[in-house]
Formats: structure tokens, C-alpha cells, sequence
């Protein structure tokens, strides 16, 4: 599916930003859209579907289980084989990048009794599963040679599945989600407790298609999710917002090129998303929601974006659940504000597609950036412009590939990438979008 070819980008400092565009559908709204489309009965329209990579791995992991998934007509069809009735699979499932979807289709696997293998590329076969695959083993699933937690592994999914009620030690939608879709096919109550809420699709999507499912919160920050097990899932369209995480990159260009205006159109503004606009906001970035409307139960607003003058900002490690993907773009950021930004509590950021936290300090050191990394925390000595001129090696890491590049934009001199061949997993036409806007980058 990935095209194998690294391909080398440079970005370069080009004057203003104007226009309008859309950025593609949101990605893990695209991955659950089709994943739970093929556990019900009958067929679900699916609209503004991310053509990405990483969902597109995810459709075909799908159609080896016993989905039907065809484009028509610009909507995504999906006919759904019922909750518990996938068939086993004749040949390793392939996720490419894609951590969502490797980690929610062992859940859904994982509550069925099929069995199959898990791969993906480099990157994903170092990302840990072990959180993954504890849970579903008390769900009643079996994992095989995966010793480590790693991929490449076999899951045997569950004959009987049981409900269970478990408290995730990390915050992490995909984990809940994981637990939540394993346990669609076991009698009774699910319950996931979370400490700190994170993104809820899930729970979200799971009540448009029919489930039962109660939400109540959970301490000063989380959230108890319950489940009833065993419905019948039956089919309702599905609309797609622009991803608030794809937005993040114009945006952040718009706002660190002076004299820019930009409007973002239909950005998702889910509460659980919106860390990096709060952020943004505090730090004195001039972003204004025009037309605030719902779109598919979600609060969609075109986001109109100006060339701003930025400060620093301490970034609590609470909100990092809410913008756990905009760290890299916020770090750059931050190397255009005045004065030293402090983010808090990126643990989590060391195993996503790569290291991100050792691959943003990078980013921003190779161009010039002050930056210190203590325990969890990143800090980024800002000075209202920087020097670039870095070639920054990506790691097969689709944001810290954007995140650089938009770094080139405003930096004295441009920025090199070494593979924006990854971008395609979450942003396919993120160049063209770019130079749209008035980019340079080539
Ligand atoms: C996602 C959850 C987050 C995020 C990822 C998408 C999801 O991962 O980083 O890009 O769709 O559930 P974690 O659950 O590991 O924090």
C-alpha cells in the first residue's frame, strides 16, 4: 500500500498565506466509521471518508474478514457481516502505520472467534500492543507469538467473550476503544474506566448505530463508560468532519507567516480534541470560528486564521489527552513566540509512528531551536523567529514530516525533510493544499 520510494520535500519561506480549504476527514472518526459499518446489518454510507493510508489499510484488514467495502457515487459503502460474525482470514491483516487501526481491529477481532495475524511496517512493529492485548486476554482472546508485545503477531479472538471492567493505565482512546469493540460480542455489561476522558468516537458512534451505551463522569477528570453487550448494530450515515489534527498544520503556517488569512472550512471542534486551539488561543493567536453548526453529531466551525504575534505558554499535562497529536506542530509553534513554552506530560508521545518527543526536540534543534527535554517534558526557547536551514530525518512519522515543513515556511532559511512519503498515511494532498494557500514547498 505505502509507496516505498522516500520522498524528499523542502519548504521555504514564501510570503503570506490566503484562501480557503478543507482538509481531509477526520482520521479516527474514517477508522471507526468503517470498522463498526462492518459489524452491523445491512449497509452504512459513509461521506467525507479520509482516503489515507491508514484508513484505507483498515478497509482492506475489513474486507478480509468479510466486509463489503466499495466506493460509489464519492460515498464509502459499507455492508456489514453483524456484531461477532467476521470470518477468519486467509492472510495477515496489514496496517501499514496505522496504529488506530491495528490496535481498534484487535479489539474487534479480538471479541470474535476467528483467528488472525497482525503486521505493519517498521514503525508500527515497534509501537507496544502489550496494553492491547492484556485486556482482550481477559476478554477471553488469546495472543501468540508476541512475546514482546510486537507486531508481527496472531490473535485467536474469543469463543465465549466475557465483559469485563477495565481501568486503562494510560490515557488512550485507542486502548478504550480496543476494549469497547471486544466486548460488543460478550453478554452483559463492558465498562472501561478512564482516569483522564480522551477522544470519545467511539462511544459516540457506537450510540448512532444502536448501542446502548452510558457515559457518566469519573472523578475530577475521566469518565466510566458501560456498554451493553450483544446488540444488533443497525446501519445510519455517517458524515465525516474535517480533521482538527490535519487542520492543525495550514493553521499553524497561517499564524506564523505575517499577513496571513486563512479559512479552514468545517473544522471538528469535539471538546476532546480542541487542546491546540485553547493553546493556540492562550498564546495570543488570532483564530476565529465563523459559522458554528453540527455536522454528522459532531460541532463543525470554519476556522478563520491570521498572522499572529505569539508568547509562551505553560501547557498543563492534563490537556494533553485533548491535542496528544499537535505537540510537534505546537512545538514549532512556539519556536516563532517570545519566551520559554513549557509542555507537560508527553510520556505518551515517545511511542507514537515514532519517538515524538526525541523527534520534535530534533526537529526543532537541527533549525536552530533551543530545546530541553526533562522527564516528560519539553521545553522550547522561543524568539520570535528562527533560523532553520535543518534537514530533519522523519522517522516514518507523518506529523513530525508536516510539522518540519511548516517550520520552513517561517524560518530564515528553508527546511528539508528527509520522506514526506508518510504524509499520505493522515493527510493525502497536504502539499497541494499548501502551495494553494500561496506555500512553497516542493
Ligand atoms: C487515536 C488516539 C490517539 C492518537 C491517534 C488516534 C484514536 O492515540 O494519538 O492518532 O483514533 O483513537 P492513543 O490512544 O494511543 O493516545
Amino acid at each position: 500500500m505505502h509507496a516505498t520510494r522516500p520522498r524528499p520535500l523542502t519548504a521555504r519561506r514564501n510570503g503570506p498565506l490566503h484562501g480557503r480549504a478543507r482538509v481531509p476527514g477526520d482520521k479516527s472518526i474514517s477508522i471507526r466509521a468503517l470498522i463498526l459499518g462492518a459489524l452491523t446489518v445491512g449497509e452504512t454510507a459513509i461521506a467525507g471518508l479520509l482516503e489515507g493510508e491508514d484508513v484505507l489499510n483498515t478497509a482492506q484488514a475489513l474486507r478480509a474478514l468479510g466486509a463489503t467495502l466499495e466506493r460509489r457515487g464519492g460515498q464509502w459503502r459499507v455492508r456489514g457481516v453483524g456484531v461477532g460474525g467476521f470470518a477468519a482470514p486467509a492472510a495477515p491483516l496489514d496496517f501499514g502505520n496505522s496504529g488506530t487501526g491495528c490496535r481498534l481491529m484487535l479489539g474487534a477481532v479480538g471479541g470474535c472467534p476467528v483467528t488472525a495475524q497482525f503486521d505493519g511496517d517498521a514503525s508500527l512493529r515497534k509501537r507496544p500492543m502489550r496494553r492491547v492485548l492484556d485486556p482482550l486476554e481477559r476478554i477471553g482472546a488469546r495472543a501468540l507469538a508476541a512475546a514482546d508485545g510486537r507486531l508481527p503477531l496472531t490473535l485467536a479472538g474469543a469463543r465465549d467473550p466475557l465483559p469485563i471492567v477495565f481501568e486503562p493505565q494510560v490515557a488512550s482512546a485507542q486502548l478504550k476503544s480496543a476494549v469497547l469493540l471486544a466486548g460488543l460480542n460478550a453478554p452483559g455489561e463492558t465498562v472501561v474506566i478512564e482516569h483522564e476522558a480522551t477522544r470519545d468516537h467511539t462511544e459516540k458512534m457506537l450510540a448512532h448505530f444502536g448501542a446502548q451505551v452510558r457515559v457518566e463522569p469519573a472523578g475530577e477528570n475521566g469518565r466510566r463508560i458501560t456498554l451493553a453487550g450483544q446488540p444488533e448494530l443497525t446501519p445510519a450515515p455517517i458524515v465525516v468532519p474535517a480533521d482538527p489534527s490535519s487542520a492543525a498544520f495550514p493553521l499553524v503556517a497561517a499564524l506564523l507567516t505575517q499577513n496571513s488569512e486563512v479559512i479552514l472550512e468545517g473544522v471538528m471542534l469535539n471538546p476532546l480534541r480542541t487542546g491546540l486551539l485553547t493553546t493556540l488561543r492562550e498564546m495570543g493567536a488570532v483564530i476565529d470560528e465563523v459559522q458554528r453548526r453540527t455536522e454528522g453529531g459532531e460541532e463543525v466551525a470554519d476556522l478563520l486564521v491570521r498572522g499572529s504575534t505569539l508568547r509562551s505558554v505553560e501547557v498543563p499535562a492534563s490537556r494533553a489527552p485533548s491535542m496528544i497529536d499537535e505537540y510537534p506542530i505546537l512545538a514549532v509553534a512556539a519556536a516563532f513566540a517570545e519566551g520559554t513554552t513549557v509542555m507537560r506530560g508527553l510520556k505518551e508521545l515517545r511511542v507514537k509512528e515514532s519517538d515524538r518527543l526525541a523527534g520534535t526536540a530534533a526537529l526543532l534543534e537541527g533549525n536552530g531551536v533551543e530545546v530541553e527535554i526533562k522527564d516528560d517534558d519539553l521545553m522550547v526557547q522561543g524568539r520570535g523567529c528562527a533560523p532553520g536551514g535543518g534537514f530533519v530525518t522523519t522517522h516514518m512519522d507523518h506529523r513530525i514530516a508536516m510539522a518540519a515543513l511548516v517550520m520552513g515556511l517561517a524560518s530564515e532559511r528553508p527546511v528539508e525533510i528527509d520522506d514526506g512519503s508518510f504524509i499520505a498515511t493522515s493527510f493525502p494532498g497536504f502539499v497541494e493544499l499548501m502551495c494553494s494557500l500561496g506555500a512553497e514547498v516542493s
